[in-house]
């Protein structure tokens, strides 16, 4: 765990700090069991109420899978995809993404979540605000807190170096970047992904002139402007219209194909059986049957499994 976080803290450009790191690992005693997993799910248990959504499921997803959820209506698909980025508290069990127990109340989920990229059904795009800024907005936010806190350490370190023994006196964090280049930075790399997506001259306009199938991919920049390690999908495709279904499935399939990790909770039978290197079949709460596409679709061996498919291949 220790090693995780200090390569966690090192990617993002945050000082490491031995104590804390020490602290959270004697507050947080349960462990991953795979050490090569990028998200591991133990005894995870989701109640509304009385109403058990999630019903202790235990999982692993390692890096490059592609994991298609598939199941009936409120078998818990989406609650499952929520919890995973803890969206949703669970009410029991943990969630580890790269060996960090978001879980954990120590462990601050936000450096954890930036990493995991959500696209929802409805886009979730903010519509008073240009295409551009809604991709720039939290890269922006986000490098611009990095920069306060780097500054506010820096001069906390001089202060105290006043204080030092020559010899005693600690480094400043090295200030690579100011807010200028911080936000030219990210509108170039917002550029470059609308380009990536035939929509570069759309990044004046705001979002409620595009069309569904526009919205839902500069949703999927959005979330790959902060250089995900896992994208979750819940039906990204479910909100829009016939004809814009397969520009939005053709860009998920092209991150799947560059080695993207991703989870996506589909009805597109089709498409999961093609992208999907599992697929999961949740019912009542549980991942009934998982196996790869031709296990699933090809020789299912759950009852419920078996009358879903029927139903909707
Ligand atoms: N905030 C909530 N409060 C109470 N019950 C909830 C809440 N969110 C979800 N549920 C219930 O949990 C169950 C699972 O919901 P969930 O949205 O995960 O299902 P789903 O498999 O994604 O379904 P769908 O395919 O319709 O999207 C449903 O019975 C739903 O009514
Ligand atoms: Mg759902």
């Amino acid at each position: 765990m220790k090693d995780v976080e200090k390569i966690v803290a090192s990617t993002e450009g945050i000082p490491v700090d031995e104590e804390i790191v020490e602290r959270r690992s004697r507050y947080d005693p349960v462990r991953p069991l795979d050490p090569e997993a990028l998200i591991e799910v133990q005894d995870l248990t989701k109640q509304y109420g009385d109403l058990v959504v999630l019903d202790n499921i235990s999982e692993v997803i390692r890096s490059g899978e592609k994991v298609a959820i598939i199941g009936p209506s409120g078998s818990g698909k989406s609650t499952f995809l929520r919890c995973l980025n803890v969206l949703e508290d669970p009410t029991s069990g943990n969630v580890f993404f790269e060996g960090n127990n978001l879980c954990n109340p120590h462990v601050d989920i936000n450096v954890q979540r930036r990493r995991m990229g959500m696209v929802f059904q409805q886009f979730n795009l903010f519509n008073n605000m240009t295409v551009l800024k809604n991709i720039t907005l939290a890269p922006v936010h986000i490098a611009l807190h990095d920069l306060r806190r780097e500054k506010m350490h820096n001069g906390w370190t001089k202060f105290c170096n006043l204080f030092r023994k020559k010899d005693k006196k600690q480094p400043l964090i090295p200030i690579q970047r100011d807010a200028k280049t911080i936000r030219a930075d990210a509108a170039e790399n917002a550029m470059r992904l609308l380009a990536r997506i035939g929509l570069a001259d759309k990044a004046n306009v705001y979002p409620s002139t595009l069309s569904g199938g526009q919205r839902q991919r500069i949703a999927i920049v959005r979330a790959l402007a902060m250089n995900p390690k896992v994208m979750l999908f819940d039906e990204p495709t479910s909100a829009l219209d016939p004809e814009m279904v397969g520009e939005v499935l053709e860009l998920i399939k092209e991150l799947a194909d560059e080695g993207m990790t991703m989870v996506i909770v589909t009805h597109e039978m089709g498409f999961a059986r093609e992208v999907a290197t599992r697929v999961f079949f949740m019912d009542g709460g549980k991942i009934r049957e998982q196996g790869t596409p031709e296990q699933v679709f090809g020789a299912p061996q759950d009852d419920r499994l078996k009358e879903f498919l029927s139903k909707v291949l």
